[in-house]
């Protein structure tokens, strides 16, 4: 049966692409990429071929020598333009010749001012939800996986990286276009994970899997705090199965990456911020090399289905911390997430749809849908279906799970069926349906208990009985404490506290970007007015939504900074993202500024 994806012009049941062979010059003078692609289909196609594209400037396709006739015949803001390829008669295979639009959704171009080094541009993707198509035409659904190869030209001093594998470099002839990389990814990919990337990178090797990609000035920073992942791929594989994507590298981006990590395959791209000169954020590194399993492997047929990448990551995620850093970290861990989860989702509204775990198929934005819900709220349902069967059936069901659907695409429904073949008890002990197509979160389950949160909790229950933490208290704090911390204190306390609770916890020196989102976001509801430029500074410099997002609503929400929000974010626009600008955008708008 083919699966709908509401989020796709797509129609698989004409035909599924197999393979795409691609030459790519990139241009950071037009910031464009010029391509040049050849598509394999499964099988021959009889007539028409839709494909997603989003401002793709085509100018020609052609099969078997003879050009193809082509219209873009529908359009929606979101979606983009549907590509219908006409008159293919039993061809399998064609090529389109096209530039990018320098509004590419997928792409950011940045200025050499915005890279640690300041001399070179850079130039990365971001396709996850549904912006592979603003850089190639192709059937952009996770539910059709195709191979490829890549030859990516960039100007002398540059060195381009993809997700896939390097097989060589050598020089390039056209004038200004200096190298030529070539790439082979030999593994069925969903277009999502399709990835570029070119800037002054240098490679260091961490283990023999595993290594980092970043500009000079920040490789050795990130080496020694990401040494450590050769053994996450070791406990990965304990619990997830063989790692069958080869290597495992890191590409450090700029720090306008709208996200902390992508898992994309290979090479996961990754915010300079977690870089914190103690290896204290090294469990999101943990979460993207799960998804080489939960994710990649086995992926989402739509995006309706999201929680079966995040949710399941997620749990992988805790599961690996909790061998890697003991059970009193991710008890912490999952106190911080519960709470952060329900703040989201009564933001949302409790009876909400979006605080399903199966999507509404009407939620065509995928970037703008709740963004956590689907990672703890589907981790928290695994853990309940680990409980009803035990550990070690569970454990054997996750091995049968991943070898069963490697390299396929499923529904939530899909995953439901193998889960009653299974573990049939599961049903009898989890209301699953409850979980899955239920808003908010059933009245009973084992909700998170943590000693080390607690502990931050009587802190802050101290504090509303007037009495302030002092710094000897809160020194040793793990950083998930600071964390609770933080987002646990009142909505408004007084300026001087803010100042206060700023000294003694260091935030300066730790230079934590989480920390300074909860941080700002309480000193703006507390009218500490003199922080603005401060957060000018911040939105400036910081791409990572999760944590740009909370300080932009508090701004949104509160009065007195109301009438700034607006224009401070048009003297930072063209820093972001096209996916940070819209998600903005999304909520001004909302608030009607
Ligand atoms: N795949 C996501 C990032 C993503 C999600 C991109 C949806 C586009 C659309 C990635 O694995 C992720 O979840 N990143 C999180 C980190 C995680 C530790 C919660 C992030 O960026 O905050
Ligand atoms: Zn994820």
């Amino acid at each position: 049966m083919e699966i709908k994806d509401p989020t796709s012009y797509a129609d698989p049941a004409q035909g599924k692409i197999k393979h795409i062979d691609f030459r790519i010059g990139v241009d950071f003078s037009t910031r464009t990429l010029e391509i040049e692609a050849r598509y394999q289909l499964q099988e021959s196609v009889q007539g028409s071929l839709y494909l997603d594209s989003f401002k793709i400037d085509l100018e020609g396709a052609r099969t078997d020598g003879r050009e193809l006739d082509w219209e873009f015949d529908a359009k929606d803001d979101i979606l983009g333009e549907r590509l219908h390829l006409k008159g293919l008669e039993g061809a399998s295979a064609f090529t389109l010749v096209f530039r990018t639009s320098p509004e590419a959704r997928a792409l950011q171009w940045l200025n050499p001012t915005q890279t640690a080094g300041g001399n070179y541009p850079f130039l990365y993707s971001q396709c996850q939800a549904i912006h592979a198509r603003s850089v190639f035409p192709c059937q952009d659904t996770p539910s059709v996986r195709f191979t490829y190869s890549a030859e990516v030209e960039v100007p002398q001093g540059l060195t381009a990286v993809m997700a896939a594998e390097q097989v060589a470099v050598r020089e390039g002839s056209g004038h200004g276009h200096a190298r030529i990389f070539s790439f082979k990814m030999p593994q069925p990919i969903p277009s999502y994970l399709f990835a570029l990337a070119a800037g002054n990178l240098v490679f260091w090797e961490l283990g023999p899997r595993t290594g980092i990609y970043a500009e000079p000035k920040t490789i050795e920073a990130a080496a020694w705090e990401f040494a450590e992942n050769e053994t996450k791929i070791i406990e990965a594989e304990k619990l997830l199965g063989p790692y069958l994507w080869g290597r495992y590298d890191l590409l450090v981006l700029p720090p306008s990456f709208p996200y902390g990590g992508m898992e994309n395959p290979r090479l996961t791209f990754l915010t300079p911020t977690a870089i914190l000169g103690t290896r204290g954020h090294t469990s999101l590194i943990t979460h993207e090399l799960a998804h080489a399993w939960t994710g990649n492997l086995v992926t989402n047929a739509t995006w309706q289905d999201f929680w079966l990448n995040e949710g399941w990551t997620t749990y992988a995620e805790t599961r690996i911390t909790e061998v890697l850093e003991g059970k009193e970290v991710t008890e912490l861990h999952a106190a911080y997430n519960e709470k952060q989860l329900i703040a989201n989702m009564e933001r949302i509204g409790m009876d909400s749809p979006l605080t399903r775990l199966k999507l509404p198929a009407d939620a065509k934005d995928a970037d703008s849908l709740a963004p956590i819900v689907p990672y703890y709220k589907g981790c928290y349902f695994l853990q309940e279906c680990e409980y009803a069967v035990g550990r070690e059936r569970f454990d054997a069901f996750i091995q049968t799970y991943m070898s069963r659907f490697q390299f396929q695409s499923l529904t939530t429904e899909a995953f439901l069926d193998f889960l009653k073949t299974e573990l049939p008890e599961v049903f009898e002990k989890v209301d699953v349906h409850t979980w899955i197509y239920e808003p908010g979160l059933p009245e009973e389950w084992h909700k998170p208990k943590s000693r080390l949160f607690d502990e931050v909790q009587q802190v802050l229950n101290d504090y509303q009985q007037d009495n302030k933490p002092t710094r000897e208290q809160i020194q040793d704090w793990h950083r998930y404490q600071t964390l609770s911390f933080l987002r646990g204190l009142p909505k408004q306390i007084p300026v001087e506290d803010c100042r206060y609770f700023e000294d003694i916890l260091e935030l300066e020196k730790k230079n934590d970007v989480a920390f300074f989102s909860h941080f700002y976001a309480t000193c703006v509801a507390s009218g500490y007015k003199e922080i603005l430029p401060r957060i000018e500074e911040f939105l400036k410099k910081i791409g990572r939504m999760l944590y740009i997002l909370p300080v932009v609503r508090a701004m949104i929400e509160t009065d007195w900074s109301r009438e700034y929000v607006r224009s401070l974010f048009e003297r930072v626009r063209d820093r972001h993202h096209q996916i940070t600008v819209n998600a903005i955008e999304v909520l001004l708008k909302k608030a009607g500024l």
